[in-house]
């Protein structure tokens, strides 16, 4: 898709890959953003950043205002679900209310805006939706299991949205970055991609049709290394 004649909503926006999103899309001459923040103080801060800017009060775990930005944001081509949570934890360990976080917002809030917005995309004559996952949804570390488990349903997901939208000139497109240096890994000490190159890495997927995007090295690495042998992937992160 032609990034300068998009109309882009990224979640999640206020920080992180989120944010980067947003300053690659201005770069590359995004038509206008609708950049989504949980907080009225986030989104105001990011109507400050350029004037093609909307700041929008959005939680993707609350279906009233999944409506109110569908409603308000009958513009938009290009959908980009990147609110994500991680809270770190073994199945056995875990609660269930953990769990149910990290389905809420990686999986069941992607899923909601996806449905609310693959309507006003098809609406427009078509266009991309965005799903940020994790190269540890295609073999888990059992340390993160609930964020991996609802990322790998979130590529599941993906996947179907890719078939059942291809007739209404939707391509759907799965992220999968390795370790990325933002607050979700803050104190975690392991080499870590920065923020602006995924993003860069993003657009460029977006921009050339992928179906598919391993953002920075150590995701193209791993998944190199799965698509070889995928048995030595899944013991080699189940020992991290
Ligand atoms: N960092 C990594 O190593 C890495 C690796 C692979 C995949 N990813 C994925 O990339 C995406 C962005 O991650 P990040 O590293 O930028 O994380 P981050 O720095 O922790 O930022 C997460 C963003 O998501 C927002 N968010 C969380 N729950 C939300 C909800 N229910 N509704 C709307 N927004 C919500 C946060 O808003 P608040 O500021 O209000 O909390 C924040 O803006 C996530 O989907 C993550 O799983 C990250």
């Amino acid at each position: 898709m032609q990034i300068s004649s998009a109309v882009a909503l990224v979640t999640g926006a206020n920080r992180g890959i989120g944010r980067s999103l947003v300053d690659r899309l201005l770069a590359g001459g995004v038509a206008r953003i609708y950049a989504g923040a949980r907080t009225r103080a986030g989104a105001d801060s990011l109507n400050l950043l350029d004037p093609r800017v909307t700041g929008l009060v959005l939680d993707v775990t609350k279906d009233e205002q999944v409506r109110q930005a569908a409603a308000e944001a009958t513009d938009v081509t290009l959908l980009i679900n990147n609110a994500g949570v991680l809270d770190p934890g073994n199945f056995l360990d875990a609660e269930r209310g953990q769990m149910e976080r990290a389905f809420a917002t990686n999986f069941y809030g992607s899923l909601a805006m996806s449905t609310a917005f693959a309507r006003v995309i098809a609406s427009n004559g078509g266009g991309t939706i965005v799903n940020l996952l994790t190269i540890t949804a295609l073999a888990t570390m059992p340390s993160r299991s609930a964020y991996n488990a609802s990322k790998a349903a979130a590529w599941s997901m993906t996947q179907s949205l890719r078939a059942t939208l291809a007739g209404e000139r939707i391509r759907v497109i799965g992220v999968f970055p390795g370790p990325v240096d933002t607050e979700m890994l803050a104190g975690v000490p392991i080499p870590k991609a920065p923020p602006a190159d995924v993003a860069a890495a993003i657009v460029a997927g977006i921009a050339t049709d992928a179906e598919d995007v391993y953002p920075d090295p150590a995701a193209l690495g791993a998944y190199e290394q799965w698509k070889q042998d995928h048995k030595s992937i899944e013991r080699q992160f189940a020992s991290l």
